[in-house]
Formats: C-alpha cells, structure tokens, sequence
C-alpha cells in the first residue's frame, strides 16, 4: 500500500491555507512529509504560516499571494505551480455573506460565487487534469453542512457550498476509476476568523463548535477513502435530519426562523 506521501506528493497546494481549517490542513499534511504552497491575499500571514510550517515540519513552502475572487489572479496560482508536481489539491479559502439577499450589495455576492465556486472549478480541473494525467493524486473539496440542506439568509453561501458538495461527490466517482481521489469535507460550526463575523449569536444556536484541527483531521483521514465526510455525531445528525427525515418545505421553514432569531437584525 501507498503511503500518504507517495500518494500525494509531493507538494500539496492549499488555497486559504494561512487561516482556520485550511491552516489545520496544511499542517497536518505536511507532518506526513508533503511540501506546501499556500495561496491567500495576505502578504503577512503568508510568511508567518510558511515560516511556521517550514520550522515545524522541514518541509518546503512557497507561498502565493493571489485574490482568487477575482479571475485573474487564478492564473497566477497555475504559473506558480506549473514545474512543481501538486498531488494534493485544497481549495479551501471561501466567505460568507449573510441577510437578507436583496440587500447584499450585488458585487459582494458574484465575488462569492467567483472564490467558492468558480475558482475551485478551474483550479481542481486543472491540477486533478495533471493528475489524471499521472494516475494518483487527490483532491480535498470544502463544503459545510450548510451545502446539504436550505439556509435562508445565507443563500448565496448555502448555494455554493451545494455546489461544491454535488460537484465533488458526483467527480469523486470519474477520478477513481483513474487512480485520483476526490472527497468533500463538510464541516459544521468551526472555531475559526470566519465565524467571529456572522453577526449569528451562537449561543442561540443548537450546535457546538469544533476545533479547526479536528476538523481538518476529519479531512485528511478520509482522503481516498470516503466521498464526503461529515465531522462529528452532532453534525452528521443534523444532516440526517435535515435532508432526509423532515420534508424540504419543513426544512426551509425550520431554518428560516432559526436565523430569524440568531442573526442581528439589522441584517433581516
Ligand atoms: N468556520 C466554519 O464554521 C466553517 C463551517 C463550514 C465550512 N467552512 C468552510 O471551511 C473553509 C475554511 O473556512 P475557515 O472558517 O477556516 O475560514 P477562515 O479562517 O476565514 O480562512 C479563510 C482563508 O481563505 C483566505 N481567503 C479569503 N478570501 C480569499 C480570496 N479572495 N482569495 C484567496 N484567499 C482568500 C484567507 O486569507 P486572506 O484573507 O489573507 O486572503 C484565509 O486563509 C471555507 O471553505 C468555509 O466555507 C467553515
């Protein structure tokens, strides 16, 4: 059998790798002896996480300072990959906009489709078309629980993490007949900067926050073996219930009024 190295080395290519569970990833893969290239915009919290990385583990880090939400800069991430062999790819940076739809200014809501969708479409065709390429090699998709069920007031979000999960469970099966493993990771409320702006008041909420460390271990454990893996009893629970016990109109109105009473209501 193949060690994670030889699987997936040898460098593992993690967009939104500076911050949260994308940090969490890039750690634990590199503690398997993967090199890194971080992708993110800020220039500052590029090289502290490279320094860190390279410091703990002694494994090579590039990083790559690129605004993904605008089409552009996705090229600049290929040409700064283009002689270095990615057998791990990790598109993990993504916001999140919440309120009331309408009131959302329009360009904040097509710069979330082009980070949490379009980005993560050209980049996995792409580096998992170099992989197919190869024969081995392996994709790590992040969606929410958020993707398996409706969200009103964090519609935009909710659809593109929808996206992700349908997208990466449907490629999951066309990569493994070419040696290539795709998986999903949804995670549930996490611990990280991302949470600290939704403006939801979590102690409302009926769910408890896990670790990003956790999480992403979920993740990196699952690879080439599951399509989507669900952090957490709680979480999967919340899933089941959600997208196969109660009916999807129950389902809506049950999260709708939910947010109606987290979310700050300046934001209704
Ligand atoms: N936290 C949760 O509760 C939770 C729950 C379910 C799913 N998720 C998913 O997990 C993933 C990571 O979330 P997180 O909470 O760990 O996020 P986070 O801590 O806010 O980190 C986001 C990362 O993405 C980068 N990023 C943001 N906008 C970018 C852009 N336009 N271009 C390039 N990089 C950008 C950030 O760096 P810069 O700001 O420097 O660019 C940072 O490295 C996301 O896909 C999120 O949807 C999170």
């Amino acid at each position: 059998m193949m060690s994670f190295k030889e699987k997936y080395g040898a460098w593992a290519l993690i967009t939104g790798g500076t911050s949260g569970i994308g940090e969490a990833i890039a750690n634990q893969v590199a503690a398997k002896g993967l090199n890194i290239i971080l992708v993110a915009r800020r220039l500052h919290l590029l090289e502290e996480k490279a320094k860190e990385i390279e410091d703990t583990h002694g494994v090579l880090v590039k990083i790559v300072q690129a605004d993904l939400s605008k089409h552009d800069d996705i090229s600049k991430v290929i040409q700064a990959s283009t002689h270095l062999e990615v057998g791990l790819f990790v598109p993990c940076a993504a916001v999140e906009t919440h309120g009331l739809t309408t009131k959302i200014p329009l360009e904040k809501e097509l710069a979330l489709i082009q980070l949490n969708i379009t980005s993560v479409f050209v980049l996995t065709h792409h580096f998992a078309g170099k992989m197919v390429n190869r024969g081995t090699g392996g994709v790590l998709l992040v969606s929410s629980i958020i993707g398996h069920m409706p969200n009103p007031y964090l519609s935009n979000y909710a659809g593109s993490k929808a996206y992700i999960l349908n997208f990466g469970s449907s490629l999951h099966w066309e990569m493994k007949k070419r040696g290539v493993d795709i998986t999903v990771l949804s995670p549930g409320p996490t611990e990280t900067p991302m949470m600290d702006n939704t403006n939801i008041d979590m102690n409302k909420m009926p769910m408890a926050f896990q670790k990003p460390e956790l999480v992403a271990n979920y993740g990196v454990e699952a690879l080439g073996k599951k399509a989507v893996v669900i952090p957490g009893f709680k979480n999967n629970m919340m899933v089941f219930m959600a997208s196969r016990v109660v009916s999807t109109s129950s389902a809506i109105k049950m999260g709708g009024e939910m947010m109606e009473k987290v979310l700050d209501p300046k934001y209704l």
